[in-house]
């Protein structure tokens, strides 16, 4: 079974990412043939951001995936500009994603409409540069939060439509989304998902929050005007707790709603709270020592870019074969 995720490197990953995705790598990590992982420095250069202040960001998710627990020599673990060969498949698919589809992808929408410069042709690009990532290796499977299924059913059918126009080459990814927690919700705006862009601070819970804080902020999350902790679409606030507590406890929603039965929202949000500083205690405090020793991140990195490309090369060799092109020595 091959697995293949990609993490976009923001300076500090949150709850959202921690439970839709992280977990998901790191049950991956057990099963993947191999299971890879790359830190995808190329898609942060869709939206404006500062060149001086990438690579340490780089170096942050790496040592932020370390110590969640992925394990460099049991999985890859690599930076995407490290391998030409991203951006080199990237453009070849585009010769068969269709145009009408990326103008439907929600995520370029929101993320256009946010840019305050300039709409920046890589936004665009964005999903096309994401199918490139998941084709290179052949992976099965796609471990991802809920925001990711429309990129999925894209890389989908670029994969589809390079197979049937050119030669079967490639293989259809299957999206691999949690069955609890695949959206975490904004805490200050639970009609939206918490990320590092739209949430304000208050609404953002980072891995490496001090424990005080996150218990602080789960306190002050918005809930509604009754006292059921129960889920229901118009209660998305306390669903979205349950979730937390839920996942944080290794239990399901229902018996979370079962367990705080007529319990009020401030003992439910007190056990919230304590329990997602459980959970992210022990990441913060090993990423605090990992962080330190960046000749060992970027050792890692380089080990994992060696290991990548020796499936990206020969993946490539056979794009070019079957698309006519220039044969790879
Ligand atoms: P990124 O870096 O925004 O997010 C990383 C992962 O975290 C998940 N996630 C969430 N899950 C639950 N609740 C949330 N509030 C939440 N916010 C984020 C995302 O679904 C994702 O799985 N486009 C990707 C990066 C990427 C990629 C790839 C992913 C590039 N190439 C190839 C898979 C395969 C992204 O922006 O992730």
């Amino acid at each position: 079974m091959r697995i293949f995720s990609g993490i976009q490197p923001t300076g500090r990953k949150h709850l959202g990412n921690y439970i839709g995705a992280i977990r998901g790598y790191l049950e991956g990590q057990e099963r993947g043939d191999p299971a890879i992982y790359c830190i995808v420095d190329l898609h942060a250069t869709s939206v404006s951001y500062d060149p001086t202040t990438l690579p340490g960001y780089v170096l942050d998710t790496a040592a932020m995936l370390m110590a969640a627990g992925l394990d460099p020599d049991r999985c890859i673990l690599f930076r995407q500009s490290d391998l030409h060969e991203h951006s080199e498949l990237c453009w070849l698919l585009s010769s068969v994603a269709p145009y009408g589809d990326l103008q439907r992808m929600t995520q370029f929408k929101d993320k256009a409409e946010r840019e305050q410069e300039l709409v920046r042709t890589s936004l665009f690009l964005y999903p096309v540069l994401q199918a490139a990532d998941i084709l290179l290796y052949k992976a099965d499977e796609v471990p991802v939060g809920d925001d990711q299924r429309q990129h999925l059913e894209l890389a989908r059918e670029i994969a589809r439509r390079f197979n049937s126009t050119y030669a079967e080459v490639f293989v259809e990814p299957e999206a691999v989304i949690p069955g609890t927690g695949a959206r975490i919700m904004d805490l200050q705006n639970p009609d939206a998902k918490m990320s590092t862009t739209g949430s304000t601070e208050a609404g953002l819970v980072y891995i490496d929050d001090e424990p005080e804080a996150i218990v602080k902020k789960v306190k002050r999350a918005q809930t509604d005007s009754g006292t059921e902790i129960v889920r229901a679409p118009d209660k998305q606030g306390i669903t979205n707790l349950i979730d937390i507590y839920a996942v944080a406890r290794g239990v399901s929603s229902e018996e979370v709603e079962r367990e705080f039965a007529g319990q009020g929202y401030g003992a439910f949000k007190e056990a919230v709270g304590e329990a997602t500083a459980q959970l992210l205690a022990p990441v913060r405090e090993r990423y605090r020592e990992l962080r330190a020793d960046e000749a060992a991140i970027e050792g890692a990195l380089q080990q994992g870019a060696d290991r990548a490309r020796e499936i990206a090369v020969p993946s490539m060799a056979e794009v070019h074969a079957v698309m006519g092109l220039g044969a790879r020595r």
